[in-house]
């Protein structure tokens, strides 16, 4: 991947230019008490407060504590300051001889308040209710007949900026998401821009790790110090310093790709503004990374995550936050329109922007799939440049030919899926005869396969890949008995049996007393149930293994008495080698090693209202519990099969000694 554009990718940054704002801020809880003293401070005799909506009860204790300082008030400020509405208010402020603002509320409060000053030059305390961050730059930009112009001037900063963490303390998670990750846009985009310097990235990640720290928690029900669950600090008041720290990155720092996409979905489609920082922001990463590897490992270190844009994307979806642009609003059909406008004026970027790159860039945030790893993009972070061929954009060029799939799942499916393989192929460094000799595996692995041998369900096996998508798929209810993989032996609808029976058809083996329940949801016990359960015999075989026998052995179909209760007999199950004369034998045997299962008994158990459970119960102390071939033992699974002599339960004359098993099965309900 080029690593053109203009990252100097020198943490000293031996050369810059700094230019602070000057503001006076006074940060804490209940700050916003000490307004009065403020406004006189600044002369000021005759307040005009602009208040956002949504804060009613801080705004009625800043009128009380304001008292007769408080002139007038104006409440109307709307988004993207409306030259309109900067005229009403004007008008406001001149009947109330106004020489003084106050503004409490979110990033339209402020841009009011800045926009009255621009044109009246009276001295501003700002006291923000959310993490836009425009309170400490010199930026403002407006909206007249629909076109919006932008104004950088040092004369719409405000004089004093009072940071009460009061003020946001009760701001709904969503809007707190959005907003906080709004406000981190402006710190990663000044770590990559070409005025960086470092003052604004001490102060971008400082702002990341508290935004990375902070959002959890509340999304967690953290309500702060009080509430005991953080460790002594206070997520809202990090999230604030976060949005002050990040405004001061935007007001030092020009920003890239980033901004430039929000500005045109927010702009020419209408798309809401955090929310649309918040879709996009991992997006934007992700196409800049390769040009930004400094910035990026930085932003990631800060995160506290492997890879930047990644790691970003599952801490938004973790908070719930939203993730891709089709919820918001935007037709698919606008994606090409938006990726040219986007990319039709030049400005400073890491990287060349290109039209088919943002519109991918785009169709990705549409479908809200997550960026892949960097390491997966070909995106290497160290090293000196090497002799390998660099891979990376015809491995984009593969990924892009997918972007037209119409079903999302399956295009993250096998876009995934390229990454991975290709990444497989370039960190190995693969050989062309390697590869050969992987497909003509393969192709035989295919090949044995037939009505009774799955080859390419033994790979999948004994590559363990079978039990992680097992564990994906059934262990996600606490409480609920563990899976286990299902194995070629199933066989559908076996003989129906009576509890108490004998399923061992004669064959010898220790005989096995086993003693079950099942219960459901609170523990209630599921009678009804059915329980199919199917084991090997005395020398480690399924009955389908020996075609001399007849019918089926040692599998049955049972049905739970009212107590959600099971007994039958069988024998003791032994360890068996799977399948082992095709390629995955050859396989395990070209790696050294063995191909045996641990002793278990395979029970499928299904009732009404509850998850289906396929799982396993292996034998204390058999062997191969430490190295079963496919994976299959937990530790929760291993039970005492122990050794009795004597009476039976069912008063059954066995010679010599027997065994017993009693497990409770607890089954899931089930969420559909
Ligand atoms: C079994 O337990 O029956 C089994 C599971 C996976 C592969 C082979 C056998
Ligand atoms: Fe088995």
């Amino acid at each position: 991947m080029a690593t053109e554009g203009f990252e100097a990718e020198s943490l000293e940054r031996a050369s810059f230019e700094y230019a602070a704002h000057p503001a006076r801020v006074l940060f804490g809880s209940g700050t916003a008490s000490r307004v009065g003293d403020e406004v006189r401070r600044l002369g000021g005799t005759r307040v005009l407060l602009l208040a956002g909506h949504s804060v009613s009860a801080a705004v009625e204790h800043l009128c009380s504590t304001l008292g007769p300082l408080l002139a007038a008030r104006f409440d109307g400020a709307a988004m993207h300051t409306p030259v309109e509405v900067t005229e009403k208010a004007l008008g406001v402020l001149r009947e109330a001889q106004a020489d003084c603002l106050v503004a409490l509320g979110g990033g339209s409060t402020t841009g009011l308040s800045k926009a009255l000053a621009l044109r009246t030059d009276l001295p501003q305390i700002i006291l923000p209710t959310t993490y836009a961050g425009s309170e400490v730059t010199p930026v403002l930009g407006e909206t007249s007949d629909g076109r919006k112009v932008t104004t950088s001037s040092a004369a719409v900063l405000p004089e004093t900026v009072i940071y009460d963490v009061e003020l946001s303390r009760g701001l709904p998670l969503g809007l707190t998401v959005t907003s906080a990750v709004n406000a981190l846009a402006h710190a990663v985009e000044a770590l990559y821009s070409p005025q960086a310097n470092p003052i604004i990235d001490s102060l971008a990640l400082d702002a990341i790790a508290r935004t990375a720290r902070a959002l959890p928690l509340i999304a967690g029900g953290d309500t702060g110090p009080a509430s005991g669950g953080s460790g002594g600090f206070d997520p809202r008041a990090d999230l604030l310093r976060a949005a002050w720290f990040a405004g001061t990155c935007l007001g030092g720092a020009g920003m890239g790709l980033h901004h430039k996409l929000c500005h045109v979905l927010g702009g020419s489609f209408g798309l809401p503004h955090a929310e649309t920082h918040t879709v996009i922001l991992p997006h934007a990463m992700a196409y800049n990374a390769p040009a930004a590897l400094q910035a990026m490992r930085r932003i990631a270190e800060a995160l506290g995550v492997e890879d930047a844009p990644s790691g970003l994307f599952d801490l938004i979806a973790s908070v719930g936050g939203p993730t891709s642009l089709q919820a918001l609003g935007l037709a698919e059909t606008d994606l090409p329109h938006a990726a040219q406008l986007v990319a039709a004026q030049s400005y400073p970027n890491p990287r060349e922007l290109t039209v088919s790159g943002i519109e991918s860039l785009l169709r990705d945030a549409w479908h809200g799939l997550r960026p892949a790893p960097s390491s997966l993009r070909g995106v290497a972070d160290s090293g000196p440049a090497s002799a390998m061929p660099d891979s990376s954009s015809l491995t984009e060029q593969v990924v892009a030919s997918f972007d037209h799939a119409p079903d999302p799942r399956v295009r993250q499916l096998i876009t995934s899926l390229v990454w991975h393989l290709h990444a497989f192929a370039v960190e190995n460094e693969l050989t062309q005869g390697e590869w050969q000799h992987a497909i003509d595996f393969l192709t035989r692995t295919g090949q044995i396969c037939s009505d009774t041998r799955q080859e390419l369900v033994l790979l999948s096996d004994t590559l363990g890949v079978s039990s992680v998508v097992d564990l994906l798929a059934n262990s996600r209810t606490p409480g609920a008995t563990p899976s286990a993989v299902l194995g070629p032996f199933y066989v559908e609808g076996p003989p129906e049996t009576q509890q108490g029976a004998d399923i061992s058809g004669g064959l010898p083996g220790i005989p096995l007393w086993t003693d079950v329940r099942v219960l459901g949801a609170q523990d209630r016990p599921l009678g009804g149930a059915i329980v199919d359960v199917w084991q090997s015999n005395q020398d480690g075989f399924y009955d389908v293994q020996l075609p001399d026998l007849d019918g089926p052995v040692l599998r049955a179909r049972f049905r739970t008495d009212e107590e959600g209760r099971l007994r039958f007999w069988s024998i003791l199950p032994s360890p068996y080698p799977i399948p082992d004369d095709g390629p995955v034998g050859a396989m395990l045997a070209a790696v050294g090693r063995h191909p045996y299962r641990a002793p278990h008994l395979h029970f499928m158990i299904s009732a009404p209202g509850h998850r289906r459970l396929v799982t396993q119960l292996f034998v204390a102390g058999g062997e191969y519990l430490d190295s079963d071939t496919v994976f299959g033992v937990k530790e929760a699974l291993i039970v005492d099969f122990a050794e009795r002599h004597g009476p039976t339960p069912d008063g059954r004359e066995v010679a010599g000694a027997w065994r017993s098993v009693e497990f409770t099965f607890r089954l899931a309900p089930d969420a559909s």
